[in-house]
């Protein structure tokens, strides 16, 4: 088993790390202030503008942002949120999902806990996505059947090859 994230328990607010190549940032920028307005503190680790940079470099980020508790939970966008999702997936303890939609987005928390969420930018729309967004933090893991499911996804990352 990995030491994976904790629940969130702390007091204040929620805290979400963001993170994007230059593929997702226009759409992480409108998702920061669209957390804030929810009361959230954004933890924004870049990209800052549209210069080409590799998506795996923000994607690993916003993965280690979230494992080592500096934030709560994480968001990563690129062009597909596919790229970034892979990266931010090598991180020991992250979950992180693609979606495309607030269903998936539900799912992926009700069913995979997932706590770091991915989105294309070129793919979703922004209305979309905000909603998304908001699906995946208002729900809750379901627990239940899905718990030892969840455990085995963080056991293969440290037990994968032996
Ligand atoms: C960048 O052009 C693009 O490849 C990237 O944002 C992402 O879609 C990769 O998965």
């Amino acid at each position: 088993m990995t030491d994976a994230p904790a629940p969130v328990h702390h007091a204040g607010p929620l805290r979400v790390a963001l993170g994007a190549d230059h593929g997702g940032v226009h759409l992480k920028d409108l998702l920061a202030e669209h957390l804030a307005g929810r009361g959230v503190e954004v933890v924004d680790l870049g990209t800052h503008g549209t210069d080409r940079v590799d998506y795996p470099d923000y994607g690993v980020a916003v993965g280690h942002a979230v494992a080592s508790r500096e934030a709560d939970l994480g968001i990563a966008v690129c062009g597909s949120g596919i790229g970034i999702c892979m990266a931010a997936n090598k991180v020991p303890g992250i979950r992180a999902a693609t979606v495309h939609d607030e269903t998936s987005a539900r799912l992926a928390r009700q069913h995979n806990d997932a706590n770091v969420l991915c989105l294309g930018e070129r793919l979703t729309g922004i209305e979309v996505a905000k909603g998304a967004v908001d699906s995946w933090l208002d729900a809750s893991f379901e627990g239940g059947r899905h718990e030892g499911r969840v455990a085995k996804l963080d056991a293969l990352l440290v037990d994968g090859g032996n």
